[in-house]
């Protein structure tokens, strides 16, 4: 059999881990032809590809980001006015002249729901979730989320002393797209004391008047860690937004981070790294037994498999009954209610 691997949306720490337990598992236990295809359905279109072999898949399992570069290409998305033939069908034209088996989607949301699209007009298709958002339905974690929370909590831990220093409120942003995930358990492993996801809403009169208790109860500084996709007036300015609210209704000191693409960043964790390679060999084997139309995923800390069809187009959203979230309340951490 013959397979391509591809890499789409944006990248994350552990992509690599991926593609080097799909290639390797394929070529060595399978004896399966394996082709890289670059930036992600964009090199499908352009037939930018790269035929592996074993060396090719060495040295980058510790390797940050996506040696098949990745882009945002969106090949179902109408094009107006166009009467070329639709991107998906040069994509399945290029499938065919490869002579391709099985086409392994590596990615977020977007690319899962483009590939039950392919999967839908014929072609063989296997998705392997990820995104440091966790965001993905049908999978309990997606890799490069444990690398993120990892990043974003050194960097709260570090901002403590800082704040205690001055007796500031450090306001941080982190990622998630339009879920708290990031945040709920970055802020919580960091000890924040306000958590503000876009699940939940928040109340900014409740959010200042935490941090004025607080501040009576002899804790002069605190530590406010925010989603980048809460409601609020300018998305682009999210933490300076928080920030200025707080500091003009407590008159105390405030200074806003946005950690943003350094979350994406680097080596992944050896959680990730494992998640990745477990998540690549069993796509190896759904191909093998020729199971397509489906995507790994991990349950109960059991890797599996789901359905494309039952993933696309939705999101895995924190609760308010999430046991981090409940176990916060109780301590009396503010989610920006009073
Ligand atoms: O999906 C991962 C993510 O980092 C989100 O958390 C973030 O909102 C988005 O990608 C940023 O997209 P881009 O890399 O296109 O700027």
């Amino acid at each position: 059999m013959k397979i391509g691997i591809l890499s789409s949306g944006g990248d994350c720490p552990g992509i690599n881990a991926a593609i080097r337990g799909v290639g390797k598992t394929a070529m060595m236990h399978y004896g399966m032809e394996v082709i890289g295809i670059h930036n992600g359905f964009t090199g499908l279109l352009n037939n930018e590809i790269e035929v592996f072999n074993e060396r090719s898949l060495s040295g980058i399992l510790n390797l940050g980001g996506t040696i098949l570069g990745t882009s945002r290409e969106k090949p179902f998305k109408k094009l107006l006015h166009s009467d070329k033939p639709e991107k998906a069908n040069i994509i399945r034209e290029n499938y065919d002249a490869l002579g391709l088996d099985c086409l392994v989607c590596i990615g977020g949301n977007g690319t899962q729901k483009t590939a039950s699209k392919l999967a839908a007009i014929g072609l063989n298709v296997i998705g392997i979730p990820k995104t440091i958002d966790n965001d993905i339905w049908g999978t309990d974690i997606t890799f490069g989320f444990d690398t993120a929370v990892n990043i974003a909590t050194e960097a709260i831990d570090r901002l403590h002393s800082t704040a205690s220093s001055h007796k500031r409120v450090m306001v941080v942003e982190v990622m998630g797209h339009q879920a708290g995930w990031i945040a709920l358990h970055a802020g919580m492993a960091g000890g924040a004391d306000v958590i503000l996801l876009p699940e939940l809403g928040f109340d900014m009169e409740a959010v200042n008047n935490a941090i004025t208790k607080r501040a009576q109860q002899g804790k002069p500084y605190s530590i406010v860690v925010v989603a980048e996709g809460i409601e609020v007036p300018d998305k682009k300015r999210t933490a300076v937004h928080i920030t200025k609210a707080i500091e003009k209704a407590t008159g105390i000191e405030s200074r806003e981070t946005v950690l943003g693409y350094i979350q994406r960043g680097g080596s992944p964790s050896p959680f990730d790294r494992n998640l990745a390679t477990r998540l690549g060999g069993k796509a190896a084997e759904l191909i093998a037994q020729k199971d397509f139309g489906k995507m790994v995923c991990i349950t109960g800390n059991k890797i599996s498999s789901i359905p494309l069809s039952e993933v696309a187009g939705k999101l895995k959203l924190v609760t308010a009954t999430d046991d981090l979230v409940k176990q916060g309340l109780k301590m009396g951490i503010s989610f920006g209610h009073e």
